[in-house]
C-alpha cells in the first residue's frame, strides 16, 4: 500500500514541528553563545544544529532522493564518530547565517523527495517501508534537542520561550518504598513492525527471579543523606549554600533544591554506590523493563517544556502494572546493564548507530526525561552513555532480589 498524499503531510508536519522546537529552544541565544564551547563534553550548538541538517540532507536528500550534497565533503566535520566533541568547536563548520540557510535549504530538498518517495508499509526499500527514514530523522532531531539541552544548563540567564508542565501531576497519596515483580519469563524489545531502532530488537523472552523495585526513583534529599555520609560528591549542578543547606546552580540560577524530587545529574558509578549503601542494587535493563510494563508515555513529565522534574511519586495515577511511578520520563534511569546486542541482532539502518557501541564501555539507561520529547520514548527504547557521566539527564531507582 502506498501512502497517501495526508501521511506525506503528516510526515512534512511533524518535520515542521521538530524544527519548531529547535529553533524555540535556541530563540533566546545569540551567535556567541551558539558558538561557544561550554564544556569539552558537549558540542557548541552551532555544531548540532550542522548535524540536524546534515543528518537530514544525508539521509533524505542523498541516500533517499539521489541528489549531491549543497557543500561538498562538508558532512565529514558533522560525523558524530570521527569527530569527538572536545575538538568540535575547533571545526570549520556552518555558523551564523550560512548555518541558518543550510537548515531551510536541505528542508526544502527534503520535501522535494518527499514528494516523489515510495513510502509503503510492504515498500521494497527498507528505509521506506513504514517510513523508516523519516521516523529516524524526526527522533533524531528530537534526541539532539535534549542533547542541546544539557548544553543549555550551563548557559547563564537563559529564560526559555516557553514553559509548560505537561500533564498535571496527580499528587501520590504514600505507597510503599518497593513493588514486587513477579518472576517467569518477560518479553523483552521492540515489535516487528513499528519505528524502533535496531538496538530494541529482536523482542525476545527473558526468564527473570521475582524481584523488588524502587516504587519512585531516588530523590534528592535521599541522594545528599548519602553525599553528607560518605563524602560522595553532589550531583552536577547542586552546591552548598553555605548555611548546611543546597542549591542548585542550572542555567546560572541559585535555587534552594527540591529535597522530593527525584535526583538528577548523578553517574553510574554513583547511582551503583548508593544503591549499595542502602543495601540494594541497580534494576538489570530486563528488570526495569519488565517493571515499566503498563506505564504510560502520555501521562509522564516528558516533551522538555517543564524545564524540570515533577516530584518524586507523581503521576500515581498512571503508575505501571507493578505499581512503580514514573518509569517514563522525569530522569533517565541508570540500569546495572551494559550496552550488548540482543540474541539475533541486525545493524540497521548502518552500523554505527549501534553496532559500534556494544561491550562493556557503555551502561544502559531506560524511561526518558523531561527533556525528553514524548515522540522518542517507549518501554523499549535503550539509551547508552558512559558510567562516569553526569551531563545527561540522569537519576536511578534501586533494586532488590524478593
Ligand atoms: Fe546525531
Amino acid at each position: 500500500m502506498t501512502a497517501s498524499r495526508s501521511s506525506k503531510e503528516a510526515i512534512g508536519d511533524r518535520l515542521a514541528e521538530a524544527r519548531e522546537r529547535t529553533f524555540q529552544l535556541i530563540e533566546p541565544l545569540d551567535q556567541e553563545q551558539l558558538n561557544r564551547v561550554y564544556s569539552e563534553i558537549l558540542s557548541p550548538l552551532a555544531w548540532d544544529l550542522g548535524h540536524i541538517a546534515n543528518f537530514e540532507e544525508l539521509w533524505l536528500v542523498q541516500t533517499i532522493g539521489g541528489r549531491q550534497p549543497l557543500h561538498g565533503d562538508l558532512g565529514r566535520f558533522y560525523d558524530a564518530i570521527e569527530n569527538p566533541r572536545r575538538s568540535r568547536g575547533e571545526l570549520p563548520i556552518l555558523r551564523d547565517a550560512e548555518l541558518r540557510s543550510y537548515l531551510a535549504d536541505v528542508r526544502v530538498r527534503a520535501l522535494e523527495v518527499l514528494e516523489d518517495a515510495e513510502i509503503a508499509s510492504d515498500a521494497e526499500d527498507p528505509l521506506l517501508r513504514e517510513g523508516f527514514a523519516y521516523e529516524m530523522l524526526i527522533a533524531h532531531e528530537h534526541q539532539h534537542n535534549e542533547t542541546m539541552l544539557q548544553l543549555i544548563q550551563l548557559v547563564d540567564g537563559y529564560e526559555p520561550v516557553r514553559v509548560d508542565s505537561g500533564p498535571a501531576a496527580e499528587y501520590p497519596s504514600d505507597g510503599p518504598e518497593m513493588v514486587a515483580v513477579d518472576g517467569g519469563e518477560h518479553e523483552i524489545g521492540a515489535a516487528a513492525s513499528g519505528f524502533a531502532y535496531d538496538n530494541e530488537r529482536p523482542r525476545h523472552a527473558v526468564r527473570l527471579d521475582a524481584f523488588e523495585i524502587d516504587r519512585t526513583p531516588v530523590t534528592t534529599g535521599a541522594y545528599l543523606e548519602f553525599v553528607e555520609a560518605t563524602g560522595a560528591e553532589p550531583p552536577m549542578h547542586v552546591e552548598r549554600d553555605g548555611e548546611g543547606g543546597w542549591l542548585r546552580t542550572a542555567m546560572g540560577r541559585r535555587d534552594p533544591v527540591e529535597l522530593d524530587h527525584p535526583v538528577v545529574h548523578v553517574s553510574w558509578h554513583e547511582a551503583d554506590a548508593f544503591a549499595r549503601w542502602v543495601g540494594k542494587r541497580l534494576p538489570t535493563e530486563s528488570e526495569w523493563e519488565a517493571a515499566c510494563a503498563g506505564a504510560d508515555p502520555d501521562r509522564a513529565n516528558l516533551d522538555q517544556l517543564a524545564f524540570g522534574t515533577a516530584p518524586a511519586g507523581a503521576y500515581a495515577d498512571a503508575a505501571a502494572d507493578c505499581g512503580a511511578v514514573q518509569m517514563l520520563g522525569d530522569v533517565w534511569e541508570w540500569t546495572s546493564s551494559d550496552f550488548e546486542a540482543y540474541p539475533g541482532f541486525e545493524p540497521f539502518p548502518y552500523p554505527e548507530y549501534s553496532k559500534v557501541f556494544f561491550g562493556d564501555t557503555y551502561k544502559v539507561l531506560r524511561g526518558g526525561a523531561w527533556a525528553t520529547r514524548r515522540n522518542v520514548i517507549r518501554p523499549s527504547f535503550r539509551n547508552w552513555d558512559l558510567p562516569e557521566r553526569r551531563q545527561i539527564f540522569a537519576g536511578f531507582r534501586c533494586a532488590r532480589d524478593a
